[in-house]
């Protein structure tokens, strides 16, 4: 098991995370196609809320804990989430693109087939939500930082230290460690590229996969989006259901 899905197969739910579920209560069907679920953290509260959940993952350690842990509460596609193949059908009433799946995908160019697939995969009426990295943060972190995360089920904090590697300024692309210390003492790391993607690149993938924007969230909805923020939540629905 690699150090990446060892830290994802331990994360809890965190406290923003709960946008989710309302995410997935606002959908016209139970049917939920989620992009990047790495060992199905979020995958289990969807599950646990009754929905019909597709889970489609690249990363081989991550396929193998998301098989062991939910093989057959889900149908789980092994795929590259800027390339789906045709098994993974439509008509999703909540296609979720969550954590920084859409800053881990290298280029705009990927990032625009991404929001593409994620239109088509989805029904009329339903709607696509993401959480992304805010990008004036992830461009602004110092050499070192720290936070703080809350589980959602009030179980004790987890402390991030972030230590950036390096950012190449014409990719807008961030290289940074990320050091988790959970409660018992259990120290896990997580190496993250990810690519700061604006609201001027976020409305122009949103245009060209016919999206209409629903609603931007900072960190902690409703709050609004912050040049400060780590997270930032945004839901859209396809343009003909306007
Ligand atoms: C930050 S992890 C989050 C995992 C999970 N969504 C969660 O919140 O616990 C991002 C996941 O997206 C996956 N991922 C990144 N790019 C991908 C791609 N192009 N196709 C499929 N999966 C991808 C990674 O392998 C990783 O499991």
């Amino acid at each position: 098991m690699s150090g990446r899905s060892r830290l994802y197969a331990r994360l809890p739910l965190l406290e923003p995370d709960q946008w989710w579920l309302e995410q997935a209560a606002a959908a016209p069907n139970d049917r939920i196609l989620e992009l990047g679920s790495g060992t199905g953290r979020l995958t289990r509260a969807f599950v646990d809320l009754g929905c019909d959940v597709t889970a489609v993952e690249r990363d081989t350690d991550m396929l193998d804990s998301l098989r062991e842990h939910l093989g057959d509460e889900v149908k789980v596609v092994a795929a590259d989430v800027t390339d789906l193949p045709d098994e993974v059908g439509t008509g999703y009433g909540l296609v979720a693109l969550p954590s920084s799946l859409l800053n881990e995908v290298g280029d705009a160019e990927a990032r625009r087939r991404l929001l593409r697939n994620a239109a088509a995969r989805c029904h009329p009426q339903g709607r696509i939500a993401m959480q992304l990295l805010g990008p004036w943060w992830l461009v602004g972190l110092p050499g070192r930082s720290t936070g703080r995360l809350h589980p959602a089920d009030g179980s004790a904090a987890i402390d991030v230290t972030i230590e950036t590697v390096g950012f190449d300024a014409w990719a807008s692309r961030r290289q940074a460690r990320l050091t988790y210390r959970f409660a018992d003492g259990t120290i896990l790391h997580d190496d993250l590229e990810a690519s700061a993607v604006t609201p001027a690149e976020l409305t122009l993938l949103f245009e060209d996969a016919e999206l209409e924007l629903l609603g931007k969230w900072g960190a902690i909805p409703p709050e609004s989006p912050q040049t400060h923020d780590p997270v930032w939540h945004l839901a859209a629905r396809p343009a003909e259901a306007a």
